[in-house]
């Protein structure tokens, strides 16, 4: 079996971290048989600060509230990114990690697209190994759960004025988290509203891109659905993506996901669940896909599976998908022999019980 790559010696420190533990821990308020997810944060947090064109002030420091001036551009602006990722303790009791140089990339990719600074792989993958180590008994160890990694950034100037900005943020939080979704996801396809256009910033991981979903998935859930299913913004045709996840047909043998089209998130679960469907030889297809084709299949008794895929989810079958006047209920999760099937081997190579030939797992 291949080891996990070690990321501990790998990266030099051209960035320094200060480590200033906590003195009180919270560790005993965690119920840890009942997590949730995203209420309790770990004990630290890591912070990195960009001034004068570089990135300094590498810590680690409890994690606590922190004043900002209320003329902080993010808030006005917008100039704000995120990632999101989990940390899983193995059999052996040490840390690990999925995937995290896709995060560190795709946080540059968004950062360059709103105008802010790149930063640097070493301080995200060390700011990550040194938060990880010191909360370590912060991962829970209950199947199914994990430590959520929040990575994010945006813009400090104290300034009121659109201009982009020249001071920034980085900071990583963590909190243990129970399954996302418990129940399989009711989505609803979206007829008026859009989330991303081809152009804007949809590829990105921009906080906006969220707020700009809120108000229909509250009238989503008005209707009894979990999700929006979005789509392409000019003819409301093709299928993009749900809130926080990729997306996966089964229609007869075949799995089709939408191609990327710059208005989609590269999902790193995309990216490995399309490496996993190569590798156990299932069919597969890359390409756009449109409603109408989903509806014709489901119409001719082809739709046998719907999943999305997304880092908190992992794979969230969908059992329901809303589409004009006709709701399309989907056969039972049982039958969902594909899902189930990738579900199964990514969870085992997450928390290594089974062969990582793609080399995906960190250990920390
Ligand atoms: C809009 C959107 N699409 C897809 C995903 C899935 O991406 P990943 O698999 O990297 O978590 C996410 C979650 O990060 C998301 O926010």
């Amino acid at each position: 079996m291949n080891s996990p790559v070690d990321i501990n010696p790998a990266i030099e420190m051209n960035y320094p971290i200060e480590i200033n533990p906590t003195t009180s821990s919270r560790i005993h308020e965690m119920d840890f048989e009942n997590i949730g997810f995203g209420k309790i944060y770990a004990d630290h947090m890591f912070v990195a600060d960009y001034s004068n064109g570089k990135w300094k002030d590498c810590r680690v420091i409890p994690f606590d509230k922190m004043p900002l001036s209320p003329a902080t551009s993010a808030i006005h602006y917008g100039q704000s990114i995120f990632e999101g990722l989990k940390a899983f303790k193995a059999a052996d009791g040490k840390a690990q990690i999925f995937r995290p140089d896709r995060n560190a990339a795709r946080l540059n990719k968004s950062a360059k697209r709103m105008a802010m600074p790149e930063l640097p792989e070493e301080i995200f993958m060390n700011g990550l190994r040194s938060l990880i180590n010191i909360d370590m008994d912060w991962i829970p160890t209950v199947t199914g759960s994990s430590l959520y990694i929040r990575p994010f950034m945006f813009a400090t100037d104290e300034f009121i004025g659109v201009k982009p900005a020249d001071n920034f943020r980085f900071m990583i939080i963590t909190c243990p988290v129970g399954p996302y979704y418990i129940k399989p996801v009711k989505v609803l396809v979206a007829d008026h509203y859009v989330r991303a256009v081809i152009g804007g910033v949809g590829e990105a991981k921009a906080a906006g891109n969220y707020a700009a979903t809120m108000l229909a998935v509250n009238e989503a859930r008005a209707q009894g659905y979990d999700q929006v299913l979005w789509m392409n913004a000019n003819n409301f045709e093709y299928i993009q993506e749900v809130g926080t996840m990729n997306i996966f047909f089964v229609i007869g043998d075949t799995v089709l996901t939408p191609e990327l089209d710059g208005s989609i998130l590269d999902g790193v679960t995309r990216s490995s669940v399309i490496t996993l469907l190569e590798d156990m030889n299932i069919k597969h297809e890359i390409r756009p896909v449109a409603v109408s084709e989903i509806y014709e299949a489901y119409q001719q008794g082809l739709l046998k599976e719907v999943f999305g895929t997304g880092t908190a989810a992992t794979i969230a079958h969908v059992s329901d998908l809303g589409y004009k006047d006709t709701n399309m209920t989907l056969p039972p999760i049982e039958q969902r022999h594909i899902g189930n099937a990738i579900k199964q081997r990514l969870v085992d190579i997450k928390t290594s019980r089974v062969e990582d030939k793609f080399n995906w797992v960190y250990k920390v």
